[in-house]
């Protein structure tokens, strides 16, 4: 088992940065920096917490979250179920 990675995570319009360990989802963690970010289901399907990466990596902890493979590769992200493998900049919503 390896220890778990520290990163940031930049959430986006406001520019706050938070800490992000990779064995945390984003969104704790961007809850925990104080961020205001919304959710509901926090287990991938409602797409409340929907935002876009701008840049970075994350991986899912689930099969397949709510999201279709155009969005997957233009960038959108479920911040409820990813765990961050880089540093991160994330915008809130569509
Ligand atoms: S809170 Fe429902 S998909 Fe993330």
């Amino acid at each position: 088992m390896t220890n778990p990675t520290l990163y940031t995570a930049v959430a986006e319009p406001d520019g706050i940065q938070v800490d992000a360990m990779s064995d945390e989802t984003l969104l704790a963690s961007l809850e925990w920096g104080g961020v205001n970010w919304p959710s509901s289901c926090r287990g991938g399907s409602c797409r409340t917490c929907i935002g876009k990466l701008r840049s970075g990596q994350v991986q899912y902890s689930i099969e397949w979250p709510g999201l279709t493979a155009e969005e997957k590769a233009e960038g959108y992200c479920l911040p409820c179920v990813a765990y961050p493998r880089s540093n991160v900049v994330v915008e809130q919503g569509w």
